[in-house]
This record gives structure tokens, sequence and C-alpha cells, in this order.
């Protein structure tokens, strides 16, 4: 199938390295320019030149999203580089396991900053762009745990996660006229190297193999790039009648019905 992605622009946040990283080489070979951003310089800087090693644009900018002002100025910055933007993909997320009764309000305004009010600013920044282009695209990477309960201390993780499900949803539906989609997307556990989770292997390999055993029905972890296929699809104009859904890439790992 040809995605018909060739020409296009695309902003991946947090495109440094795990899942935003294999987000952004998927989409820069299917033809896409590619605007990223991380706080981390070096990382950034090698993604962007293997963007750049397959011939496509690219502008990268060492920043924190949840600082305002850097965040629109990053979106601002990279439309004017790279001639507008198609494709947002909110990937920014990180996680703070705490039990509820001892959570402070700075670890939930914390987690809320990185994983959600970011991506409430990003967006609005990048939407009058999309609105000058025939078919705009945001996603949101959320995660199983915004759909169902991810357990004891991860209150404030699985809060944030399904805000952004709500979130998409409801700007699917006022930007639908537009001929905008908005789409959220719920992995289960992807292990990539240096991950938390290829971390978490190494560390305890046992104790893996039996999470493995217990949660995962394809016996395995999914990979960046099984996640970051569904994702080029989903940016793609072949998927032209999915909006306002959030789609698991789990490998049968979640257990809610809807
Ligand atoms: N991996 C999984 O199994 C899994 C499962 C479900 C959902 N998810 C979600 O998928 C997304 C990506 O996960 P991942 O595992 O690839 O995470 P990761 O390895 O921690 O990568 C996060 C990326 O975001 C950047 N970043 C983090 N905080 C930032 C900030 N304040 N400002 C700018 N950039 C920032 C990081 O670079 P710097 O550190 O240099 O800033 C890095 O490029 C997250 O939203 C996560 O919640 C992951």
């Amino acid at each position: 199938m040809n995605l018909e992605l060739e020409g296009k622009v695309a902003l991946v946040t947090g495109g440094s390295r795990g899942l935003g990283r294999a987000i952004a080489l998927r989409l820069a070979e299917e033809g896409c320019g590619l605007g990223i951003c991380a706080r981390g310089e070096e990382a950034l800087h090698e993604v962007a030149e293997e963007v750049r090693g397959m011939g496509r644009p690219v502008y990268h900018q060492a920043l924190d999203v949840t600082e305002a002002q850097g965040a629109g100025a990053f979106v601002e910055q990279a439309a004017q580089e790279l001639g507008g933007i198609d494709i947002l993909v909110n990937n920014v997320g990180g996680n703070r396991r705490v039990a509820f009764a001892e959570s402070s309000d700075r670890d939930w305004q914390e987690i809320l900053e990185v994983n959600f009010h970011s991506h409430v600013r990003v967006s609005r920044a990048v939407v009058p762009h999309l609105r000058q282009r025939p078919a705009g695209v945001i996603l949101f990477i959320a995660s199983i745990f915004g759909r169902e309960a991810g357990g004891p201390g991860l209150s404030i993780y699985n809060t944030t996660k399904s805000a952004l499900i709500s979130l998409a949803k409801i700007m699917a539906l006022e930007l639908a006229p537009e001929g905008i989609r908005v789409n959220s997307i719920a992995p289960g556990s992807i292990r990539f190297p240096g991950g938390s989770w290829d971390r978490r292997c190494r560390e305890d390999p046992e104790g893996m193999a039996e999470f493995i055993r217990a949660n995962l029905p394809l016996g395995r972890f999914g990979t960046a790039e099984e996640l970051a296929d569904v994702v080029a699809f989903l940016a793609s104009p072949r998927a032209s009648l999915v909006t306002g859904a959030c789609l698991n890439i789990d490998g049968g790992q979640s257990h809610s019905l809807i």
C-alpha cells in the first residue's frame, strides 16, 4: 500500500529515542520532512542526521516541552523551516510510580505537565498550520493504561493517559468539519534498547519472563518498529475514515472490551 506520505511534514515530540525515534524514522522513510524535539541535544542530532541521510528535510530543536514558550516557538520555527505542518505526533511522556496517598502536588503537577499540558499546548499551536493543509492529522501516544486500570502506584500516569484519550476524541469532533483527523494510540509494553522494559529485563530476567508469561499473549514485548508502522498508517491519508479513535497496539495485552 502506498501511504501517500511523500512530501508531507510531520512533527514528532520526543523524537530522539524509543518510540518517538522509531516513528520519526518510519515517517521519513515514507517521504515526510521531520520536525523533532527533545531535551537532550546529542541523541536528537543523531536522529536528525539519520533523517537527513534519507534525503528528507529535518528541523531539530533541543527543548523542554513543559516550557510553554519553548513548545510554541518549536512549532513556529519548524513550520517556517519545513514549509508548513501536516502531521503532529504528540509522543513525549513520563511516569512516576507512587502510592496515591503518598503523592504530592508536585508529583501530580510535573507528570500532568509532561504527559498532558505540553500536548495541549503543542497541539493548539499546530492547529492553525493544519488548517492550511488539505488533511491535517494529530496523534497522541497514550497507553493501554489510559483505557483500563494499570494498577496500584499508577494513579498519576493512568489519569494523564485517560485524559489524552478524552482530549483526542473531543478534538476529533471539533476539527472534523475542517478535515483534520485526531486519534490516540494505546501501546502495550514495548521494548527497545535503552528503554525501561529493556532495563527491567536485564535487571530481573526471571521476573520479566514471568511478566511475559502472565501478561503478553504473543509471548514477547512489542517493538518500536511495529508501533511506528501503525502510527505511519494512522498519519497517512489511507486512514481517512479513522478519527476520534483510540487504537491498541499491544499484542493482545489489554483486557478492556472497548
Ligand atoms: N515504551 C512503552 O512500553 C510504552 C508503553 C505505553 C505508552 N508509552 C508512551 O509512549 C511514549 C514514548 O515512550 P518511550 O518509552 O519511547 O519513552 P522514552 O524512551 O522515555 O523517550 C521519551 C522521549 O521524549 C523526550 N522527552 C521526555 N521528556 C521531555 C520533555 N520534558 N521535553 C522534551 N522532550 C522530552 C525524551 O528525550 P529527552 O529525555 O532527551 O528529553 C525522549 O526522546 C510516552 O508517551 C510513553 O508514555 C510507552
